[in-house]
């Protein structure tokens, strides 16, 4: 598939979402569940730059800046304008949040700002996820982490789920094994930490510069 075809039907599936993904169903228990869990491991300190990539409607930045009571700055990125749109009204009245409307693979902003970078149920979702771990690697400081969380197909159920979204969703790329992430970590230039399950089959692999 042509890149800017991807990136249509991606851009089309989640400004749908954006307009629920807020709300009480499923998808909200889950996604937040998932994304609580990747807090819960990071190491947040005051005064630290934050960068969530794929970010919705910016929860988890939103729980990151409770932790250190809004002392940091909090940066979002995200393919679709109805989820950038959506953030920047949930943050409407805190000046350290910024949301940019902005592909994982080329990301406008500068190089070696970030302390942490958060990617959250959004990795399987790009085509080139080598350009978006170089992006990464690019956006950290030294000694910064990344902690990507995507379920993880080192299981068999896992891998039917890849095979069954691919057919009926044609903007999903692919869901790894935790040794495709180090590969893909470790050929960015990262050094491969570790990874923690969360969840049944959802694992969050943290890297760092
Ligand atoms: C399942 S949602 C997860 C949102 C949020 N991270 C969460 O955990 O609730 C996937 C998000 O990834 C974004 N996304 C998909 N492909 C992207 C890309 N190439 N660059 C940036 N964001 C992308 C979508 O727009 C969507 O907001």
């Amino acid at each position: 598939m042509k890149e800017s075809e991807h990136v249509k039907l991606n851009e089309a599936k989640w400004d749908k979402w954006a307009a629920s993904i807020d709300g009480k169903g499923w998808r909200y228990v889950y996604l937040r569940k998932c994304q609580s869990g990747v807090v819960s491991l990071m190491d947040i300190k005051e005064n630290m730059n934050f960068l969530d990539i794929g970010c919705g409607t910016g929860w988890a930045l939103g729980q990151i800046a409770k932790i250190i009571n809004g002392k940091g700055s909090f940066y979002g990125i995200d393919l679709s304008d109805k989820m950038i749109e959506k953030a920047k009204e949930n943050f409407k009245d805190n000046e350290n949040f910024h949301f940019i409307k902005s592909n994982a693979e080329s990301i406008p902003i500068n190089d070696n700002l970030f302390d942490a970078i958060i990617c959250t149920n959004s990795f399987h979702h790009y085509l080139n996820p080598d350009k978006a771990l170089k992006e990464m690697y690019r956006l950290l400081k030294t000694g910064g982490k990344i902690y990507i969380l995507d379920p993880t197909a080192d299981f068999m159920f896992i891998k039917i789920i890849n095979l069954l979204v691919k057919l009926f969703g044609h903007e999903h790329v692919k869901l790894y094994s935790t040794k495709e992430f180090k590969k893909l970590i470790t050929d960015a230039g990262l050094k491969y930490i570790k990874c923690d399950k969360i969840g049944m089959q959802q694992k969050v692999h943290i890297g760092e510069k």
